[in-house]
């Protein structure tokens, strides 16, 4: 199949890159570049020996959309492209809103004049907010608290309608939960480019000597060992569940909406213990204050995607750890110190 990636060069695309043309599919990448670098779609081809075509373009240029579509058979999107930052989305709810609504109602309208109606949507399980039971299944109330979270609802309502118009629509919307690692070769990974807001990269480089300490975000949460609870899944794993995606796609399958995350929780103490085992470096903390918006608890009941998809997550917290370890260590300047 053709399969368009919109958001391909970033974090999650790159790693789907891969997975994709191991499996012998044809990989397009839209990206305007605004968090993420042509390095990452260099290190793609060179791990798997395949040609990626690249158009550097923005989702919200509808002409420079359509250019696209017309240049490729294109048979089924894979739509990463967004903003994500959640400190980002409060400061910047316009941008936010704008990007992410505005992207996503650009490519749909190019997608449906070219005829093209097989979609995966990167969802979050930002949208259960604080789930009142776990591990939250694909039932549970969605009523994310910040805007970045509302875009990501607001854009699954916007495609749930744009199914009940047109039944010819098959779209998947996917509820990841908190990705981590790299691809095992090391050779591409996450790379955030300011201070890492998120546990995984921040701890990396720490490790790796970038930062000098971690700030653990409270230790009076009702949790074991009182730190925040994540389902942290492999962006490998993560990977694969859109090649399950969109074989589902392929059946006919309508409008479906799945978990991706690992069934556990972990705990933050917990993560930088294993990052420590993995990496054999100190891992300084400190504990600080609460993060305003984090949630105590937050883990997936995968078993839809289980059942449906056939697709569960297979890497642990020690191999997570140990590819991001990996990545950070061969690339301690993330992508951009090799260009
Ligand atoms: P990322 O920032 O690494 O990748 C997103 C890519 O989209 C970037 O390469 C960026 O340059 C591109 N992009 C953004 N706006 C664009 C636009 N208007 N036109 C063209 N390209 C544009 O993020 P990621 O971690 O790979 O996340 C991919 C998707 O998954 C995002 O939609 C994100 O919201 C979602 N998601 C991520 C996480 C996570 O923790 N990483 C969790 C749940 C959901
Ligand atoms: C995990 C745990 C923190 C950083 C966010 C988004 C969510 C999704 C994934 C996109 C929490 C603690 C963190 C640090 C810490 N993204 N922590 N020190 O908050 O579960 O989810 O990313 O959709 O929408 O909200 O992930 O990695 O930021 O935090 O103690 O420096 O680590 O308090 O308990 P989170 P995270």
């Amino acid at each position: 199949m053709n399969i368009l990636l919109t958001g391909g060069a970033g974090y999650i695309g790159s790693h789907t890159c891969v997975v994709l043309l191991e499996k012998e599919h044809h990989v397009i990448v839209v990206d305007n570049l605004c968090n993420s670098k042509f390095e990452a779609i260099k290190r793609v081809e060179a791990i798997t020996g395949k040609k990626v075509i690249f158009y550097q373009e923005d989702l919200r240029n509808t002409p420079g959309m359509d250019a696209i579509f017309r240049n490729n058979a294109i048979n089924a999107v894979i739509h990463f492209a967004g903003l994500k930052s959640v400190a980002e989305s409060v400061a910047r709810p316009l941008d936010y809103y704008g990007n992410n609504i505005n992207g996503t109602l650009s490519l749909c309208s190019v997608m449906a004049a070219h005829g093209v109606k097989n979609l995966v949507f990167s969802s979050s399980a930002t949208v259960y907010g604080d789930p009142e039971v776990v591990p939250a299944d694909e039932t549970a109330p969605v009523r994310p608290f910040n805007p970045y979270g509302r875009s990501k609802l607001f854009i699954e309502e916007i495609l749930t309608d744009l199914h009940h118009s047109d039944l010819s629509w098959n779209i998947a919307l996917l509820r990841y939960f908190n990705p981590v690692g790299a691809h095992p070769s090391g050779r591409i990974g996450e790379d955030p480019s300011d201070i890492p807001n998120n546990l995984m990269p921040y701890i990396a480089r720490v490790a790796v000597g970038r930062l000098s300490e971690l700030n653990v975000y409270g230790d009076d949460y009702d949790t074991p060992d009182g730190t925040g609870v994540r389902d942290y899944i492999h962006v490998m794993d993560l990977a694969e569940g859109h090649l399950k995606a969109l074989e589902k796609l392929a059946t006919n399958s309508g409008l479906v909406t799945y978990n991706l995350g690992t069934g556990k929780g972990f705990s933050v103490l917990e993560m930088v213990a294993a990052f420590k085992r993995a990496s054999g470096k100190p891992i300084p903390y400190k504990i600080v204050g609460r993060r305003p918006g984090d949630v105590a608890t937050c883990y997936a009941n995968p078993s839809l995607a289980g059942r449906e998809l056939c697709w569960t997550a297979r890497r642990g917290i020690d191999e997570m750890c140990a590819d991001a370890w990996q990545w950070q260590s061969m690339n301690p300047g993330g992508y951009g110190e090799t260009g």
